[in-house]
C-alpha cells in the first residue's frame, strides 16, 4: 500500500489533503517521496518558523531527548523554566501557562477571563466578546468562541456566553458591552478568516473599553505571534498590550506547543488544581522553543522579516491578476481578480511551490528564516502561476 492509500484507509478524513508525500527538508526547501523539490511558502501552517530541520533547533531537541524527554508537571525542569523566563523577558508578561496547541492556549485564556471575573465580581459576569470571522480553535469552547457560523454545526450544545462583534465596528461593539462581559478576544490579523488585519482605531477602542471596565483583553496571537508579522507580537504594530496573549504554531518550530501569557493583574488567577496539562511544557518542545526565541532575538532579524515581506508584497502588487495583498509582515493574503485560490495552490505545487489558502485568498506564511534565494525562486513561481 502507498502512503496515501494507508493514510486514507486508516486515518479519519478530517483534512482535504494534497496528494503529496513530503519526505525531508532543509531551510525552506523540501523533497517529496519521489525526489521532487519544493520551496515552502506555508511553514506547515505557520509552524516551522525556522524552516525544516534548522540545525540549532534540531540539536537542542535531540540533545534534550537524550537527557530527559519528559517529567510530569509535578516536578521542576530547566527547559520549561528557561523558556518561561525568556518569554516573560521578551514580552513583559508576568507568567505563562504551557499547553500543546493553539486551541488549548485559548481555552486557558477563556478560563483565566472567567475566573478573574468570578473571583472579583462573583457569578454571571462571564460573557466573552469575540469577532465575526474569527478563528480560535477546534475544541468545543474555542469553536464556540470562533465567530463563523460555518463552525457552529453538528456538535450541539456549544458553550454559551460568547457574542460576536463585527470587526472595526466601534459602535456595534459598544452596543454589546453590558455588565455580564468579562473579556474581549481578538486576532490582530484574522488568519483563517482571510488574512484580514483589524483597524488600529478599533483595537485601541477595545484596549480602552477593557481598561475602563476591568474587562480582560485577550489577543489570540497563535498565528500572528513570534515574529510572523515582523514584530515579536503583532500587538506591537498597534502599540497595544493585551492582558492575556496566546501563542502556539511558530514558537514550537514544528513541535506541538501552546502558551497562554498573562499580565500582572491576572497572572495568579489559575491556582493549584484550576488548570493543567500532562504534556504541557514538555522539556523537548521547550528546548526547541528556546532556540526559536534565540534566533528571533538576534540583531536584525525582525528587519529582515520586513524586508522579505516587502519584497514579496511589491512583486505581487505589480501583477494584473492581484486585486489586493493583505496581512502584516510575512503573513500574506492575496485576493485574486479572476483565478480561484485552490487552482493557484494546485498549479504552484506542480511547479514546485507550497502555498496555503484562507477563505478565497491565497495565503503565504513562509519560514521566517527563508533565504533571499529561496524567496526569489518561490516568488517567481508564484508570479508565473498568477500571470499564466
Ligand atoms: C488564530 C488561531 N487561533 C487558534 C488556532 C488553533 O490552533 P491549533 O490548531 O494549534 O489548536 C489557530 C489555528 O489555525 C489560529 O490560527
Amino acid at each position: 500500500m502507498s502512503t496515501i492509500e494507508q493514510t486514507d484507509e486508516h486515518i479519519m478524513h478530517t483534512y482535504v489533503r494534497n496528494a503529496l508525500v513530503l519526505d525531508h527538508g532543509n531551510g525552506a526547501t523540501c523533497q517529496d517521496a519521489d525526489g521532487k523539490t519544493y520551496i515552502d511558502f506555508g511553514s506547515g501552517i505557520g509552524t516551522t518558523s525556522l524552516g525544516f530541520c534548522n540545525d540549532a533547533w534540531a540539536e537542542a531537541v535531540c540533545a534534550q531527548v537524550r537527557t530527559i524527554q519528559h517529567t510530569s508537571n509535578l516536578f521542576y525542569q530547566q527547559p520549561q523554566a528557561t523558556l518561561a523566563e525568556k518569554l516573560c523577558g521578551m514580552t513583559g508578561y508576568s507568567k505563562v501557562f504551557f499547553g500543546n496547541s493553539g486551541a488549548e492556549a485559548n481555552e486557558c485564556a477563556i478560563k483565566i477571563a472567567r475566573k478573574y471575573s468570578f473571583d472579583k465580581y462573583g457569578e454571571n459576569r462571564n460573557t466573552i466578546i469575540t469577532l465575526v470571522n474569527s478563528f480560535h480553535g477546534r475544541t468545543i469552547a474555542t469553536l464556540s468562541a470562533t465567530g463563523q457560523d460555518v463552525f457552529h454545526n453538528y456538535f450541539f450544545p456549544f458553550v454559551g456566553g460568547f457574542r460576536y462583534a463585527k470587526a472595526n465596528d466601534i459602535s456595534g461593539l459598544h452596543d454589546m458591552i453590558d455588565e455580564t462581559v468579562c473579556a474581549i478576544m481578538i486576532e490582530y490579523v484574522q488568519g483563517e478568516g482571510g488574512v484580514m488585519a483589524i483597524d488600529k482605531a478599533f483595537a485601541e477602542e477595545i484596549r480602552k473599553i477593557c481598561t475602563e471596565k476591568d474587562i480582560l483583553m485577550i489577543a489570540d496571537e497563535v498565528q500572528t505571534g513570534v515574529g510572523r508579522t515582523g514584530k515579536f507580537l503583532a500587538g506591537e504594530h498597534y502599540g497595544i498590550k493585551a492582558d492575556v496573549t496566546t501563542l502556539a504554531k511558530g514558537i514550537g518550530g514544528g513541535l506541538p506547543i501552546g502558551i497562554c501569557m498573562a499580565n500582572e493583574k491576572c497572572a495568579d488567577v489559575l491556582d493549584a488544581g484550576a488548570h493543567g496539562s500532562t504534556f504541557g511544557g514538555n522539556p523537548v518542545v521547550c528546548a526547541g522553543a528556546v532556540k526559536v526565541l534565540e534566533t528571533l532575538e538576534a540583531e536584525g532579524m525582525m528587519e529582515s522579516i520586513m524586508e522579505k515581506s516587502n519584497y514579496i508584497r511589491e512583486k505581487l502588487t505589480a501583477l494584473e491578476e492581484v486585486a489586493e495583498v493583505s496581512g502584516l509582515g510575512m503573513m500574506i493574503g492575496i485576493s485574486l481578480k479572476t483565478k480561484k485560490a485552490p487552482d493557484v495552490l494546485k498549479a504552484c505545487i506542480e511547479k514546485g511551490l507550497l502555498v496555503l489558502t484562507a477563505k478565497d485568498r491565497v495565503r503565504l506564511l513562509p519560514p521566517l528564516t527563508i533565504s533571499m534565494e529561496e524567496l526569489k525562486k518561490g516568488t517567481e513561481i508564484l508570479c508565473s502561476v498568477l500571470e499564466g
